[in-house]
């Protein structure tokens, strides 16, 4: 938790962002795993956490536009509560600690919001993503399910995500600690990788690292010599030399800003000459968003930077030929690439997806375009000091994706659909790294940056 000036602050600045009515901020509850009192990790509402720190459940919070209000709902604890958890602080102290003077038991939220709406003032929420969030905003504003999204405030979204996209330098001092901290659960795991050992050993060990110091990973650990499938949550694979292993995975400290870094590391810790032809490329593409990232700049221009460098590697190798502009305007990269270069980090790994993800990472400008990849493009808005983004590019050999393109004849005469056929059980390839904007460019967050060129790589992992 920061001092608490850090959260009057947002609170007072938010309010400042609201033209009138009141807002309404429920905190996550419990969430039963197989039966009620056996529950997944406690994991608190990210925006609930920004504006009021308090990481427990059955909480919510309303700030009146108008008057500046503050209130915290939430209960004391019995001696029942005592008896299984221990003595625990009074909830006004707990509110006190964050600079909020006004507490009130949790069920007494139904009255506030009560009053709100008899006198036809607007409740502002923000887009619910859990069944008991919906069911009680549901009861709060007296409306049925279906009509709860059009019950969400554009308004707040777009005043919660101005303030969250820019980071504070208490929040870059967290994610800095988050990226160490990403950086020794990979380094670790680069260091322990040798064939014969299972996907799922390496898993544990990564995980472990991050464990043993208190803290969850930020989303479920991708690892694999799969790397084609973006999202390879399956560990059960024998460690091969020759192949190559996609680790995607980053920390998430008890502050709860998170890291994401991926790496792709030879199982055996040299690179064959064909791995080492395309993990250039992408190493090149990903120094080049690093280099590029800087004010002023879209995202999206740098996606699409990025891309013509993949493309220009894939023509060197004969995989695709044309003009790199062409190709890149027809979207031939969508078959090598398709996800976007990055996305925003922060209390979230995908920062504020729940909030919506154009009003997070498309400036009103902007347009989400449909072509594959450039359309998964989550964060494309004009640079700014202060925002945190991932800078991800890869290239992955999809042979159902590069059948379909072949039979439906897409791009046709851009892909040499017959030299990819020797691509099939090459994988794939994705290099993350997590980059603060700066006034005058971009800077790596951590101290450390993981090894990356195919030179730095086979020397960290020349004693594997
Ligand atoms: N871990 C998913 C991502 O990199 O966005
Ligand atoms: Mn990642
Ligand atoms: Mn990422």
């Amino acid at each position: 938790m920061f001092d608490k000036s850090v959260y009057i602050a947002r609170r007072k600045a938010l309010a400042s962002k609201i033209s009138s009515g009141i807002i309404l901020l429920p905190g996550n509850n419990e969430a039963p795993c197989n039966y009620a009192g056996n529950t997944y990790p406690f994991r608190q509402d990210s925006t609930f956490l920004y504006y009021f720190g308090l990481d427990k459940p059955d909480l919510a919070a309303v700030i009146d536009a108008d008057s500046g209000e503050e209130i915290l709902f939430g209960n004391d604890v019995d001696m029942d509560d005592i008896i299984w958890m221990g003595p625990q602080p009074l909830f006004a102290d707990e509110a006190a600690s964050v600079g909020v003077d006004k507490s009130a038991p949790r069920a007494k939220v139904a009255d506030c919001v009560k009053a709100a709406l008899k006198k036809s003032r607007k409740v502002h929420i923000l887009p619910p993503y859990r069944e008991d969030t919906r069911n009680e905003l549901c009861e709060l504003l007296g409306l049925k399910l279906a009509e709860l999204k059009s019950a969400v405030s554009v308004e707040l979204i777009r005043a919660v995500v101005s303030q969250r996209l820019i980071k504070e330098p208490c929040e870059i001092a967290e994610i800095d600690k988050a990226c160490n901290l990403g950086y020794a659960m990979h380094y670790t795991a680069m260091q322990m990788m040798k064939p014969g050992m299972s996907e799922q050993q390496l898993v544990g060990i990564l995980e472990g690292v991050c464990l043993s110091e208190g803290y969850m990973t930020s989303f479920a650990t991708i690892l694999s010599q799969h790397g084609e499938t973006l999202h390879n949550h399956c560990h059960s694979d024998i460690l091969t030399a020759g192949k190559l292993c996609v680790i995607d995975a980053g920390a998430e400290l008890g502050s709860h800003y998170a890291s994401d870094f991926t790496r792709t590391w030879p199982v055996s810790g040299k690179f064959t000459e064909r791995q080492k032809e395309i993990y250039t490329i992408v190493s090149t593409a990903n120094q080049y968003a690093l280099d590029a990232a800087r004010p002023g700049i879209t995202y999206r221009d740098v996606h699409l930077g990025a891309s013509k460098i993949i493309l220009q590697g894939l023509s060197n190798l004969g995989l695709v030929k044309g003009d790199i502009e062409e190709m890149c305007a027809a979207g031939v990269q969508g078959l090598f690439m398709p996800h976007g270069l990055g996305h925003n980090m922060g209390l979230d790994v995908h920062d504020m997806e729940n909030l919506g993800e154009n009003y997070v990472g498309y400036d009103d400008d902007q347009e989400r375009a449909k072509q594959l990849g450039l359309g998964s493009l989550r964060m494309a808005r004009k640079l700014v000091p202060g925002q945190v983004i991932t800078d991800e590019p890869g290239i992955y050999f999809i042979p159902a994706l590069i059948e379909k393109w072949k039979k439906e004849g897409t791009n046709a005469h851009y892909v040499n659909f017959s030299a990819l056929e020797n691509y099939y059980n090459f994988g794939g390839i994705r290099l993350e790294d997590d980059l603060l904007i700066t006034a005058s460019g971009a800077r790596l967050l951590g101290s450390k940056r993981l090894p990356i060129t195919v030179r730095q790589v086979e020397n960290a992992m020349r004693n594997n």
